[in-house]
């Protein structure tokens, strides 16, 4: 008995440890958005009213063997009361399952209908994902005002965004349990999923579809900001990349261009303009790069491009080689582009 009670104790602690973190960016139970709160409302509901349907059940069960356990003699004949007793015991279990199965299911229709609301002023972003990185598009505005980044979503507090998701490679899953529910990219569907934050914060999302060797490295951030930083960030990304400032700069950016990584890679306002890998046009203004694996310094964009399989093993991005002057020039340019 004592070893049981200690066992319990222990797998109560680790659940604790382990499961059931209810603060920080990245928790359903932490609800910052709108669709994360409506699901909250949802799972604390299915919930409780499970857990008591469990426990009435353990206590019946318990209290029917303890009873059991008293009478020594073998259950007499039942008698006429003694089954109309039981008669409405079950008539009343069977009619409390019905009418609990039904509510919750109305429950779960209305909260998950009012998730997919047609949201008119919203902010249209189609995201795709890769394997293993996230790519944002805004399309709201002129064409021209069309900005893509990579890995970090930037939305105003306090209006929907509805993002548009489509998977070119594989299939993976969009999660930012803080803002809203899970919603599959599939390769050939066209899904979306509406997110509205009503904090400012930073939000952290996860693929949640397993997508093959570094789908465990495939973070992304949601960043929430009041409706005028969104603004001046939205101008900020609209503009091409910086110019050089030193001559290092203008030395990697030279290399840039002369080496295959143009051929993958965009940034505005430069001949490269490859689609294969991030936009780069604005790379130092997020804070990770390679989906969340390091974060964006020189030294980090530095050991990324000089190994990134080592980083990363099965991405995409091949190991070009560089000088270490080239590395160096390279760096203090991807460093620079704010
Ligand atoms: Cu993408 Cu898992």
């Amino acid at each position: 008995m004592r070893r049981f009670a200690g066992r319990l104790l222990l797998t109560s602690a680790v659940l604790a440890c382990a499961g059931c973190r209810s603060e920080g960016g990245q928790s359903a139970l932490d609800a910052h958005g709108s669709q994360a709160h409506t699901l909250l409302r949802l799972m604390s509901a299915f919930t409780w009213v499970c857990g008591a349907v469990f426990a009435l059940v353990v206590l019946v069960l318990a209290a029917s063997l303890f009873r059991r356990r008293l009478t020594l003699e073998p259950p007499s004949r039942p008698d006429a009361r003694s089954q109309r007793r039981s008669t409405v015991a079950v008539s009343s279990a069977v009619g409390a399952t019905v009418v609990i199965i039904v509510g919750l299911t109305l429950l779960s229709f209305v909260a998950t209908r009012g998730l997919t609301a047609d949201e008119r002023n919203a902010l249209v972003v189609r995201l795709r994902g890769y394997q293993w990185w996230w790519e944002f598009t805004y399309l709201d505005g002129r064409p021209s005002d069309t900005i893509t980044t990579a890995n970090e979503l930037h939305i105003p507090v306090g209006r929907p965004v509805r993002i548009l998701l489509e998977a070119p490679d594989v299939i993976h899953s969009f999660w930012v349990p803080s803002l809203a529910g899970k919603k599959d990219l599939i390769p050939g569907r066209d899904n979306e999923i509406t997110i509205t934050a009503e904090l400012p914060g930073v939000y952290r999302g996860q693929c949640a579809e397993y997508c093959g060797l570094q789908h465990a490295h495939m973070a992304l951030l949601v960043v929430a900001d009041p409706p005028d930083l969104f603004a001046t960030w939205q101008a900020a990304q609209r503009r091409p990349g910086a110019e050089p400032a030193n001559r290092e700069a203008a030395e990697g950016r030279r290399v840039f261009l002369s080496k295959p990584c143009a051929a993958c890679h965009t940034i505005q306002g430069t001949p490269a303009a490859g689609t294969l890998g991030p936009d780069l046009t604005h790379v130092a203004s997020r804070q990770f790069i390679a989906a969340g694996e390091l974060p964006t310094t020189r030294g980090s964009l530095a050991a990324w491009i000089a190994d990134p399989q080592t980083i990363k093993p099965g991405n995409n991005m091949p190991m070009v080689p560089l000088s270490g002057g080239e590395l160096r020039a390279v760096s203090a340019y991807m460093a620079s582009l704010r």
